[in-house]
């Protein structure tokens, strides 16, 4: 039986909160060497941002006598590291990168959302205060990221010719395939979960909009005749990514579920922000119709997710 009281559950989000800012120093502190400039600049920002917000929540530990847990940031440092190591090994880096940085800072927010309403529950208001003041840091770190899409498919694309834009534009349909493939199972898996169901109609009717995504994506692949291997090819490349060791632990309880199910619609909003530009680039009206219908779904699917934080705490 999960322990309810709230004194328990306000340290457990402390201690995952810690976890996840040693995890994202790992990143901040590499991720400068993938990107130049601007997008550079953010990261080496976004690190000191990042120390101070791990020393600040290891203080609210302490002040409960807990310390930090030593194996959950052990897995966190291995995922940081394993994160940068995926970015490095697409094709375009830089997007690569930008996108799962964009998908982590959205995991940061719900995550101190959720530390926020732990702590009003546990009666610790300075926790609370804290909890939306980082939260505040991350929403302007992912709208920097945000900011830098263009300039990230601007250095992904410096390499590639003007006549193989096309195919360029076919790997980023068949990865925007493979992320909605991956989500699609993290949507059915959550139906075996015990979960509230205002979230669990959130999720149902996000799947059957992702079953749509597929469809659609498969559809614009065969038209512009990308070859049958392409969709096994995409499932290879993000194979690598395992989003259990990126997101440090698979979720376990309806909250966590809820900020990984957060992220991993962000990390779609990301891709399908990418997949627009570099569809504009190539000349490709269609895709670049197709990605601005989807990008307006999955970011409504974040909202609609995000509104059941509360819900989702309610059973931890
Ligand atoms: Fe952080
Ligand atoms: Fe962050
Ligand atoms: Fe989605």
């Amino acid at each position: 039986m999960p322990n309810k009281d709230p004194q328990t559950q306000l340290v457990k989000h402390l201690t995952d909160v810690h976890s996840i800012e040693e995890q994202a120093a790992v990143q901040m502190r590499r991720a400068p060497d993938l990107v130049e400039g601007a997008l550079a600049e953010s990261f080496r920002r976004h690190l000191g941002e990042t120390e101070s917000q791990e020393q600040r929540v290891r203080q609210r530990l302490q002040a409960h006598n807990a310390s930090p847990s030593k194996l959950k940031d052990v897995a966190g440092q291995a995922g940081g590291f394993g994160m940068v190591l995926f970015a490095r090994s697409q094709p375009d880096t830089p997007g690569k990168l930008v996108m799962h940085a964009f998908s982590y800072e959205h995991m940061e927010v719900a995550a101190y959302e959720l530390l926020g309403i732990a702590a009003r529950e546990a009666g610790d208001e300075e926790t609370a205060t804290m909890a939306a003041a980082i939260a505040d840091e991350e929403r302007e770190m992912a709208g920097r990221l945000a900011a830098g899409f263009d300039e990230a498919v601007e250095q992904a694309l410096r390499q590639v010719e003007p006549e193989d834009l096309g195919d360029q534009l076919g790997t980023y349909l068949a990865d925007v395939h493979a992320l909605e493939a991956q989500s699609k199972e993290l949507l059915e898996r959550s139906k075996e979960m015990d979960v509230p169901e205002a979230l669990r109609a959130a999720l149902a009717r996000h799947l059957e909009e992702t079953e749509g995504h597929l469809r659609k994506v498969e559809r614009r692949l065969d038209d512009r005749g990308a070859a049958p291997s392409a969709i096994k090819d995409a499932m290879l490349r993000l194979g690598a990514l395992n989003w259990g060791v990126f997101f440090a632990a698979q979720p376990d309880t309806p909250a966590k579920l809820a900020g990984f199910a957060y992220a991993v619609e962000n990390l779609e909003v990301a891709a399908y922000e990418l997949l627009l530009r570099v569809a504009r680039r190539a000349g490709d009206q269609e895709t670049v119709d197709l990605a601005e219908s989807i990008l307006n779904e999955e970011k409504n699917a974040a909202k609609a997710i995000a509104d059941q934080w509360p819900v989702s705490m309610s059973i931890a």
